[in-house]
């Protein structure tokens, strides 16, 4: 089996991290559509050109008595769409649900060729990902599909975390991996009801005897820190792509902002928009700052060769703040391209 490894360039000097040879294609948010929804269905035309990826959703949020219309309501609208750049994902059942077989079997035979990136819930380890691996070859050599289907895991199982970084390495196809805080949170027992963000009660409070020089502050914690983090360091590991996923409190855009932008912060590249109001948001979070830019092109330029160190503003910039540099310009550039 090919490693993951065979898809990166080798590190050239001043590379930020292992760049991947797969063509950058923007994913600042990932919008779901329910498939089986005629009215949901009836805007994705309108709706295509406004996102990066557009995924049509299969799994939690369809009712068990609806799957197969969502199912046949994806194959409709991936054959009479013309998506042009915008990606089409889709997030199949879990592997251990009586749907998912079916869902791949169809999907790939009937618009394989229209998909970009399978999305498979639940995945625990490095078995999951094998298993729709080898099915999607099948599949595909069946079907005459040269394009190799993409794959994206969600974490959202304790044990999915253990397994993160052998869940990132697990096969070529691998594209990345999404934070799944709401089953996240009750496969680990957490005491919340929410879809992702944060819990007024997750305090950190400042000392209740402190001085009158340190007026007394609360301030929400962000629950997801950890796992993101974590999430992050196997992607990057494995040259993948990390997302943020799903934010609930669709009127709360700016608990959704701060949301998106920690994630952005901690190296995710998008997150899931679940409704249109939150597709502006993920677009202005995951493109870098027209400031934040300008910085970094300066120090970029300062620095020559990327080796050594200058002084900027007062600020020490060396061989890796040139790497941070790069970091925010590439994105630039490429969602300039
Ligand atoms: C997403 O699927 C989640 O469980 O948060
Ligand atoms: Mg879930």
């Amino acid at each position: 089996m090919r490693s993951p490894k065979d898809f990166f360039r080798p590190l050239a000097v001043g590379a930020p991290a292992p760049l991947r040879e797969v063509p950058f294609r923007p994913s600042r948010m990932i919008h779901f559509f329910d498939p089986g929804n005629a009215k949901m269905a009836a805007k994705v035309p309108d709706i295509a050109p406004q996102v990066d990826v557009l995924l049509g959703n299969l799994e939690d949020a369809v009712a068990a008595d609806r799957k197969e219309a969502a199912r046949a309501g994806l194959v409709e609208i991936a054959k009479a769409v013309d998506f042009g750049a915008t990606q089409l994902w889709t997030r199949i059942n879990s592997l251990d649900s009586p749907w998912v077989l079916d869902d791949l079997v169809t999907l790939v035979t009937e618009v394989g060729d229209k998909l970009d990136v399978i999305m498979v819930p639940k995945v625990e380890g490095a078995e999951d990902i094998h298993y729709v691996d080898r099915l999607l070859a099948q599949l595909e050599a069946k079907a005459g599909i040269t394009r190799p289907i993409l794959v994206h895991a969600i974490l959202e199982t304790a044990t999915g975390v253990a397994n993160v970084e052998e869940i990132a390495g697990a096969s070529p196809r691998m594209q990345g991996i999404s934070l799944g805080p709401a089953d996240l949170a009750a496969s680990r027992r957490m005491k919340t009801t929410r879809v992702g963000g944060g819990h007024p009660g997750y305090l950190v409070r400042e000392d209740p005897h402190g001085d009158q020089d340190t007026p007394r502050a609360t301030f929400q914690q962000d629950l997801w820190h950890y796992t993101i983090a974590r999430m992050v360091d196997a992607c990057a590991a494995h040259g993948i792509l990390p997302y943020y996923g799903p934010f609930g409190d669709i009127k709360d855009t700016t608990a959704c902002e701060d949301q998106f932008r920690n994630a952005f912060l901690l190296g995710c590249v998008g997150a899931w928009s679940l409704h249109p109001v939150q597709i502006a948001i993920a677009k202005k979070v995951f493109s870098p700052a027209p400031a934040d830019v300008a910085w970094a092109r300066k120090v970029i330029a300062a620095m020559g060769d990327g080796t050594g160190a200058v002084m900027i503003d007062g600020k020490m910039q060396d061989d890796a703040t040139y790497k941070q540099c790069r970091v925010v310009v590439s994105l630039a550039d490429e969602l300039a391209a």
